[in-house]
């Protein structure tokens, strides 16, 4: 073991003999147990439990619950559920093998605002956790721990839990050392406002202090984070940016915010990523960020000087883009602050500030309801992830789609959504690669001929309007025809393909 490095980052003297490996430290744990992981989108995550937990399921399945910040990286959603260890997860996952595994009900998966996890663990609404199992970058004197490229859910983890594995990763900088703000929210009844007013705020301390004799193991490993998996920016995730771009500057013009814009949010994946990587070069300038994860596209913006600050809640990037803040950590420690998921996306903190939401829908429906979770209304994909959190409460809540999927098969604009995350009532503006449809003020009847006209693909535009001129015959307030609202899904599940053609 790595003896030489590991002394340095362990700075509790009484701790030092917790150090084990990751199958002494796997044997704590017993089938059923209630555990809590670092990790939000592939980063911070523990590396080796995962592994180490897999392994013993292998010979008596562990079916354990995990919870975590987000999703995990290093494929360990998929190591651990391929050997029996998930019995229940929460609150999100990206993992092909797990999702799989949820879809065939082998894993049950609680799919939750990621605001709500810590706040509900702390209540009692969820039973406790057993085990928490963090990485680090260093534990301090006083026993706290250094969070890595996440805080997720660790803090309420780490605090609430019976025993804290500790894993410390010494391919981690010690200089993360006050990259982060841990603030916990005070206890109910009676919580004072949650003070911050401004994105670069900073309200705690860098390290979560927790009592150290809780901290049962210490594993020390040295793998980076996996990197992040969204894929470049194309044509059609370009013309997206192009119109959420076009949108943001009416706003400018009509005075409803200046150039520096109101903080920005933006979601996972490739379009949220290529949408904020359109910016660059774009009039706004002295912008600011309250998200939840920062991809390569907010370090570009840094780098180009239009984006002041950032604030997140984790950084998942590419390997380039990850070595470039590695090497520099001292100057973007300055201009990034990584805070608990539940206060990046704390409803009175999107709502206080004025946050620009933008968000990724799988499909959304001519009157502005939206799926971002589940394909033809029963396939979990994802999760909804901090979508709702920023979405409900944000100044602006926009949603971008690809107007199509799967070749053209899938229209993202359908009649009515088969499943939906975001209401009507939470969505202010839609974007494809064909145009945005302001929704703001706009009526059932008003938004759905924009809708059609302004994001559908055209192959199924004539489609839309004479499904919509059906409905409207009928009569309501938001007009369908029930027997066919959802009649594309199941012509997709029958032919393969939503056209009626
Ligand atoms: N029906 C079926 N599949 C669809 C679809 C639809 N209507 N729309 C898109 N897809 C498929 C795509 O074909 C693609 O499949 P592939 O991986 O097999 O190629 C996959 O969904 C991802 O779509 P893509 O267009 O590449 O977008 P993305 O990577 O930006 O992901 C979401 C889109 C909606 C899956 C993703 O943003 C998500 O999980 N969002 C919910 C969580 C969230 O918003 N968090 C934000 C705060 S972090």
């Amino acid at each position: 073991m790595h003896q030489d490095h590991y002394q340095d980052r362990i700075r509790h003297p009484g701790l030092l003999g917790k150090v084990m490996s990751a199958a002494e430290a796997a044997s704590l744990f017993h089938s059923g147990m209630r555990v809590g992981m670092s990790g939000f989108t592939r980063a911070g995550d523990a590396k080796a439990l995962p592994r180490a937990l897999a392994e013993r399921s292998q010979q008596e399945p562990l079916e354990l619950t995990l919870i975590t910040g987000a999703s995990l990286g290093n494929g360990s959603d998929g190591l651990m559920a391929q050997a029996g260890a998930l019995a229940r997860r929460m609150p999100f996952q990206v993992d092909p093998i797990l999702r799989g595994k949820i879809n065939r009900g082998e894993v049950l998966f609680i799919d939750q605002h990621l605001s709500e996890t810590a706040e509900q663990l702390r209540s009692g609404n969820l039973p406790g956790i057993d085990i928490a199992v963090i990485e680090a970058a260093a534990i301090t004197a006083s026993g706290a721990i250094i969070p890595t490229m996440s805080v997720g859910n660790s803090v309420a983890f780490a605090q609430q839990a019976e025993r804290v594995i500790v894993e410390i990763n010494l391919s981690t900088p010690l200089a993360l050392e006050g990259l982060h703000d841990i603030y916990t929210p005070q206890p109910l009844p009676g919580r004072e406002p949650i003070p911050l007013t401004r994105v670069d705020q900073r309200l705690g301390g860098t390290a979560i202090a927790i009592d150290p004799a809780r901290i049962a193991a210490i594993v020390i490993t040295d793998s980076p984070d996996s990197p992040s998996n969204a894929l470049p920016p194309d044509a059609e995730t370009q013309a997206i940016a192009g119109h959420v771009i076009a949108f943001l500057e009416g706003e400018v013009k009509a005075g409803r915010m200046g150039p520096q814009l109101l903080p920005l949010q933006a979601g996972i994946g490739t379009i949220a990523n290529a949408v904020l990587h359109g910016l660059i070069g774009s009039p706004f300038h002295d912008m600011t960020m309250y998200s939840e994860v920062l991809q390569d596209s907010a370090i570009e913006l840094l780098d180009s000087g239009q984006l002041s600050f950032a604030s997140a809640s984790s950084i998942t990037l590419s390997e380039k883009v990850h070595q470039k803040l590695m090497d520099n950590i001292d100057h973007y420690r300055s201009k990034i602050v990584l805070r608990p998921q539940e206060i990046s996306n704390h409803p009175e903190i999107v709502r206080r500030l004025g946050i620009i939401a933008l968000n990724t829908a799988l499909e959304f429906d001519i009157y502005g309801n939206v799926n971002s979770t589940h394909v033809c209304g029963t396939h979990m994909m994802n999760g909804i992830g901090g979508s709702g959190d920023f979405a409900r409460n944000g100044q602006l809540s926009l949603f971008v789609s690809k107007s199509a999927a799967k070749g053209g098969r899938i229209s993202s604009v359908v009649p009515m959504v088969s499943h939906v995350d975001h209401t009507e009532h939470d969505v202010d503006v839609l974007v494809t690669e064909f145009g945005y449809a302001d929704l703001r003020g706009l009526a059932p009847r008003e938004r759905a001929p924009l809708i059609i006209e302004r994001c559908a693909h055209p192959d199924y535009r004539e489609q839309l309007r004479a499904y919509y001129a059906k409905a409207a015959a009928r009569g309501g307030h938001t007009p369908h025809v029930l027997q066919e609202a959802l009649a594309w899904h199941v012509r997709y599940q029958e032919t393969q393909s939503m056209c009626d053609a």
